[in-house]
Parts: structure tokens; C-alpha cells; sequence
């Protein structure tokens, strides 16, 4: 029935409590006893001004904090009221709450010895930026919605571009991540292919079986995608990879051919800048030959090399780059700038747009303007003011601040394998390409060495001293550190070293 076609009588009878689900009327005392409104200006202003010191003495004695937790999973959740509060409760009293148990609760990612995964930092200009974008809480999916978020938007992506010598044939526009990039990048893939997909769907328009070809070594993000498309994650074949780690053209040419002649079709080849376990890089000109000649599209995964673009000593990785249709990068990992800001460029980004604009009625007056409206460029709507952080970081480090703080890190894996190459009982598992060491303990019987290197991270994980992560390299174990918090030091670095050293022998004595 319709709100509108209802009688008085049918209305009132209707007001009372007595229907399923309604919400019983508050009485008038408890009406007035609510508090309307936001937390009033002056309690905000002290509640602000303890939180700067909050923020500012977590950053000054991360170093002192224990980098991961030793809870047991559920722990935290048991300590927490399982009922939701009736009545509001102080700012005091929940940020004692914060120090209690959550912060004892959390990895610390921005600990100068976490040393997990790729090392990164939330730096204080990238802080300061996320904070003020809070109170705008803008909604950055029009241009009138947000002129400023937009143009500045579009000028980091140019900054950026400019910082890594990508010509103007290349545009961009922020996501959260990397996957959520290379699936954008592979939705105009497959409309490219099959031009009327994003109308009629894969089987209306009679789509092939598409192939997606990644690296063994490549991100599983390029599964992410194919499910999110519809492609199906087994149509993502893995090319195997050299002594290197690096992709082997060969081999991709072989199996796209071997492709082509069992009736899939090849759609796309993804590259990777840095790969996740040992950050190698792609032969990208021999593989952006095999794309052109196959007529593939040709997606970068820089989420965490690519970056690297900036140093002149690595100006070798951008071979092949301007013959690529997208490139991600994620300056979340590489440049300083706090999760989550992830720069999608593809070559002419009209054609990113044509695939996933559409404006509903209710907004076709907010598009009216010439200027960009990012809503059409993915499938999100509402948009977070995501470049004022990044334009905070780009601008206080400048180019050269930038340039330093990232050759820091190649630095400290570089002495790191020296460290390990040095040292009998331990081997080097992958070249260092970037901020990642990839090494073994091998100072024991063969039979134990895979079982005794997850040991060992394991045991320092626990120890809360350092942090570190261990991956596969041609079906070993072997443990690994990332660099790239600009925390991390020297020291630290050594005192890691000495902890793996330890743990080693410890644990090498105890089986
Ligand atoms: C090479 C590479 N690509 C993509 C990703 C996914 O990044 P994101 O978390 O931004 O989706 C990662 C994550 O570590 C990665 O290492």
C-alpha cells in the first residue's frame, strides 16, 4: 500500500507499537533527556588537542612497543562488551580503552622492526593530511560535488605521473588499491575484446573464454579480478618464471599460442615492477612485443616497484612502460603515503571511462561541468578526499625528499644480504632487486631446513621484538624482510640480523 492512500484511521491504528519491528515511541522525558547535536565545540577543541598528543607520543615510542601482539584470536573480543552501549560514553573513557586493548592488540605495522610484507610508512605529513580530510568528509564523485578534491586529485596523478617519466599519453585516477586497479584495468580488457559485455553480459554478447596471463610470481589480484569479471580465476594461467623469478617470454608465447589453437582467447598479460615474495621485474619489452603482436592488453603491476621509477638508478624498469594500456602504482606501499591511495594510469583514460560511466537521474545535474567527474572512472560512487594526504606528503618531501627516502630502503636490503652472504649457515634465496631480502637458514640437515626457517619467524614473530614474513621460492620455505619504513635504521636492521641470527642457533640446538 502507499504511504499516500492511507486514512487517518488506517494511520493511526498503524502508529502504535503493536506492528513487527516498529520502534516503540520514545516517551516525551526520554525525549528530552537525548542529547541532540554533535559533542559541543570547546569538548571537542581538548578532546582534539589530547589526541595530537596521542597521536604524537604513539609515534615517538612505537619503537619501545612490542611490534605484534602475543593474544590468542578472540582474546580481544572476549575483553570487549559484547552488548552494544545504551548510552553514550566519554571520549576518556574510550580512549583509555584504546590504550588498554586495542593498541596492545594490533600488529605495528609503522614499527621500525616490522619488517613483514613491504616495509611502509603512515609519515606525519601523509597523518596530517588523512586527519584533515576527516572533517571535510567529502564525497569526491562529481566535480561540483568537490571541485578541490577533484582537481587535486587530478594534479597528484600528474605529479606522480611527472615523478615517474610517463608521458601525457597516460592519465590516472586513485583507488584504494592495486586489485581494485588491475580489475578496472581488465574490465576495459574485456570490453575492448567483447565491446558489448558491460551491456549484454558475457553470454548475451557471446564472449570467448578470455585468458589473463600473469607470472608464477605475480600478485593474486589477477584472480581477484577474473572472479570479479567473470572470467573465472582458472583462466588466469601462471607463466613460469626464470632463475631470476622473472616472467619467461618464451614460455608465454608458447602457452598464448597453445591458447589460441584450444580456442581461448587471449585477452591480457599482466607484469610485474616488484613482485610480492622477491620483488624481480618483468622482461616488460619482450612482453609488450608478444602483447602487440597478440593484440593483448597490457597491464603493469607496480604496486610496489614501480615506484622505484623515480630513482634515476632505476630508470632500466620503465623499459617497455609507454607500450602498456594500465599501470597501478600504490604509493600506500612505496611513497609514504598512509593506506589506502592506489593511482590507476591507463594509456588514453577516455577509454577507462567509456566502460563505467553511467549517470543516474538523480545526478545528471552535478555533470553538467566539462571537468571530470572520477565517478565515471570505476564502479564507486562515493569517493574518499583521498589526494590531500598524498599532496601533503608529495609537497613536504618534494622530489628529492621522495627520491632519498626510497633509496634508503634499497640500501639497507643491499647491506642486509651482505650481512647474509657473509654469514656460514645462512644463503641468499632471490637477488635483492629493491627493499626485499629473501634468505635461508641452512646450518642444519637438509630434512629440517624448510620446517626450521618457519620456525624461526615464527618464534621472532612471537618474540614481539621483530616481525618478519616467510614465503616459497621454488618450493622452500624461506624467510624474508621488507624494508621501507623510514623509521627503520641501521641499527635496526642489525638488530634484526642478530635476532635471526640468534633464533637460528637457538632453535637449530633444540631439534
Ligand atoms: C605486486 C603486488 N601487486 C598487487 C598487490 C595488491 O595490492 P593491494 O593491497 O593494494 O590490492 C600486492 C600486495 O602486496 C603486490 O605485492
Amino acid at each position: 500500500m502507499k504511504f499516500e492512500a492511507m486514512n487517518d484511521r488506517q494511520r493511526s491504528r498503524r502508529e502504535p507499537s503493536d506492528i513487527a519491528g516498529r520502534v516503540e515511541r520514545p516517551s516525551e522525558r526520554e525525549r528530552a533527556s537525548q542529547p541532540l547535536g554533535d559533542v559541543s565545540p570547546a569538548e571537542f577543541r581538548q578532546q582534539l588537542h589530547e589526541l595530537a598528543d596521542w597521536i604524537a607520543d604513539y609515534r615517538e615510542n612505537i619503537g619501545k612497543l612490542r611490534v605484534a601482539p602475543n593474544a590468542k584470536p578472540g582474546a580481544i573480543l572476549a575483553a570487549l562488551p559484547k552488548q552494544p552501549p545504551e548510552e553514550g560514553e566519554a571520549f576518556e573513557k574510550i580512549l583509555a580503552d584504546i590504550d588498554r586493548l586495542i593498541v596492545p592488540g594490533m600488529v605495528h605495522w609503522g614499527h621500525p622492526m616490522f619488517l613483514g610484507y613491504f616495509g611502509w610508512t603512515a609519515t606525519a605529513p601523509g597523518i596530517l593530511g588523512e586527519i584533515i580530510s576527516v572533517p571535510l568528509n567529502v564525497n569526491a564523485m562529481t566535480w561540483r560535488t568537490s571541485p578541490a578534491a577533484t582537481e587535486l586529485e587530478t594534479l597528484v596523478i600528474d605529479w606522480l605521473r611527472q615523478w615517474l617519466h610517463l608521458s601525457e599519453k597516460f592519465d590516472g585516477v586513485v583507488y584504494d588499491t592495486a586489485s581494485v586497479g588491475v580489475m578496472h584495468a581488465l574490465a576495459v580488457a574485456r570490453e575492448e575484446a567483447a565491446p558489448s559485455v558491460r551491456k549484454r553480459g558475457l553470454v548475451a554478447a557471446h564472449a570467448p573464454v578470455f585468458r589473463i596471463y600473469a607470472s608464477e610470481q605475480a600478485h593474486s589480484s589477477a584472480e581477484k579480478a577474473a572472479i570479479a569479471l567473470g572470467l573465472g580465476e582458472e583462466n588466469v594461467p601462471r607463466v613460469p618464471t626464470d632463475a631470476e623469478f622473472r616472467m619467461d617470454p618464451a614460455a608465454l608465447r608458447k602457452m598464448i599460442a597453445q591458447d589460441r589453437h584450444d580456442n581461448f582467447r587471449p585477452l591480457a598479460v599482466i607484469a610485474t615492477v616488484g613482485t610480492t615474495s622477491t620483488a624481480s621485474v618483468d622482461p616488460i619489452p619482450e612482453i609488450s612485443k608478444i602483447c602487440r603482436e597478440n593484440k593483448m592488453w597490457l597491464h603493469i603491476d607496480g604496486a610496489y616497484g614501480g615506484a622505484l621509477a623515480m630513482l634515476s638508478e632505476y630508470e632500466w624498469i620503465m623499459a617497455g612502460w609507454e607500450e602498456a594500456d594500465s599501470i597501478v602504482i600504490n604509493p600506500h606501499k612505496t611513497l609514504f603515503v598512509p593506506l589506502d591511495f592506489s593511482v590507476l594510469y591507463v594509456r588514453d583514460l577516455e577509454r577507462l571511462r567509456r566502460v563505467f560511466t553511467l549517470v543516474p537521474e538523480y545526478l545528471r545535474g552535478d555533470t553538467v561541468e566539462a571537468q571530470k567527474n572520477y565517478m565515471d572512472y570505476g564502479i564507486q560512487l562515493g569517493r574518499r578526499f583521498r589526494a590531500l594526504k598524498a599532496w601533503m606528503v608529495f609537497r613536504s618531501f618534494g622530489r628529492a625528499g621522495m627520491a632519498a627516502r626510497i633509496r634508503e630502503p634499497v640500501r639497507l636490503a643491499n647491506l642486509f644480504a651482505d650481512w647474509v652472504r657473509t654469514e656460514s649457515g645462512f644463503e641468499l634465496a632471490a637477488p635483492v632487486n629493491m627493499g626485499v631480502v629473501c634468505f635461508r637458514f641452512v646450518g642444519t640437515d637438509e630434512g629440517k631446513i624448510d620446517m626450521l626457517n618457519g620456525e624461526i619467524v615464527e618464534r621472532i614473530n612471537a618474540s614481539g621484538r621483530a616481525y618478519l614474513t616467510q614465503t616459497k621460492l621454488n618450493g622452500r620455505t624461506v624467510m624474508r624482510v621488507g624494508f621501507g619504513n623510514v623509521l627503520t635504521t641501521e641499527q635496526h636492521a642489525r638488530n634484526a640480523w642478530d635476532l635471526i641470527r640468534e633464533t637460528a642457533s637457538e632453535l637449530n640446538r633444540e631439534k
